[in-house]
């Protein structure tokens, strides 16, 4: 397994989120991107919180979902990657003299690796990448390092192997986010050359800010806020049970006092939260300004969301649309996949994993 990976055979992309498995299989053909097979299985309320497989139960029951995702999905594949949260995996750049080979610079880091990582070595997952000759001094070679805890990956490859799938790689997701971004720089003004793009994952529970520069990850920072505020603001409202609010709240339905006094307040605190995440980056990096917003996750399906970012904060605001220019297979659901476009781009980036080098 690896954290990183190179040119790889055929593998499912597996994002186990908070509310469900999505599963997305990619090959290139001529050039072009081709969707092969694609599942979304829900999972049960509480099996993962914030990103976090909850302990045994939350593993088996993740296993049933990653199952019945196989299943539906037709694929024979039987690898698989999957990504870990980025505030769950530690990334840290180093350099290292030029010549030294793969395997030396492993035995390198693994030595090291107590000065780069604050766990203890026997519990953590590791991996590097090398980045290539570094730009002031190219006698070494820039190289980044990712860890993350065993008991992150563990529960995640523990969630895939009852669906006879290998985890052939353990990724983190803001380097999938980065590896989407593939399927969407035809919305970036010069195909994001040169510009700084923020891509706001806003999913169930969490949301988390991957700033790309010049197509590169720049920035990451996640934190909880999500859909799931919306709904539990309806089930309050309305007296409905959760199932019942979350599909009120893609289907309609809803009394009309909802969209004045529920959906545009929470219209209102996404927006705030976008600026303030982009807040964030700004101190951190001392940048002082992004060339576009793309929305992404489940919540940028709300009607006229990017308009409102747009309008608060000043910069050009998109919704993610990786699939515009992919073949589709027969097979595939092809409204549902598109009705789930915005939020499978974790799935998107770790199933690329399988046709780019
Ligand atoms: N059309 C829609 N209108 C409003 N909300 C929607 C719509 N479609 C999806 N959502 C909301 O998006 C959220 C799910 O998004 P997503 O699939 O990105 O979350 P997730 O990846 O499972 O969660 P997390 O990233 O927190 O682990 C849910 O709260 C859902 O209600
Ligand atoms: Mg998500």
């Amino acid at each position: 397994m690896s954290l990183f990976g190179n040119k790889q055979p055929q593998m499912l992309g597996l994002d186990i989120s908070s509310t469900c498995v999505k599963l997305l299989e990619i090959s290139k053909n001529k050039g072009k991107y081709r969707i092969d097979s694609y599942a979304v299985e829900p999972l049960p309320a509480n099996a993962v919180v914030e990103k976090t497989i909850q302990g045994e139960e939350g593993v088996e029951a993740a296993g049933e979902a990653v199952k019945r995702a196989v299943k539906r999905s037709g694929s024979k594949t039987k690898l698989a990657c999957l990504a870990v949260p980025s505030s769950a995996a530690i990334t840290k750049e180093i350099s290292m003299p030029a010549d030294l080979t793969e395997d030396q610079i492993e035995a390198q880091i693994q030595l090291e690796a107590e000065q780069y990582i604050p766990y203890p070595a026997d519990e953590v997952y590791m991996d590097f990448l090398v980045l290539g000759p570094n730009a002031k001094n190219p006698e070494t070679v820039d190289v980044l390092i990712a860890a993350s805890r065993d008991e992150n990956v563990g529960a995640r490859t523990g969630a895939v192997r009852p669906a006879g799938l290998t985890p052939k790689e353990v990724g983190v997701e803001a380097y999938a986010i980065e590896d989407a971004f593939k399927l969407l720089s035809h919305q970036v003004p010069d195909y994001g050359v040169d510009k700084t793009v923020a891509i706001v994952d806003i999913g169930a529970t969490m949301t988390s800010l991957n700033v790309l520069h010049d197509g590169k990850l720049a920035y990451t920072r996640e934190q909880p806020f999500g859909g799931k505020q919306l709904t539990e603001e309806i089930m309050r409202r309305y007296g409905l049970s959760f199932e019942d609010a979350g599909r009120v709240k893609k289907e309609g339905g809803l009394p009309e006092n909802y969209e004045p006094e529920v959906l545009t307040p929470f219209k209102e605190t996404m927006s705030q939260q976008v600026g303030r995440f982009l807040q964030f980056y700004y101190s951190a990096t001392e940048q002082e300004h992004v060339d576009h917003i793309i929305l992404a996750g489940g919540c940028a399906n709300i009607p006229n969301i990017a308009d409102i970012v747009e309008h608060n904060l000043g910069i050009t605001t998109s919704i993610a649309d990786p699939f515009a220019h992919v073949e589709i297979d027969k097979r595939v659901a092809q409204n549902r996949l598109m009705n789930d476009a915005t939020a499978l781009l974790i799935a998107c980036g770790l199933a690329l994993r399988s046709v780019d080098e």
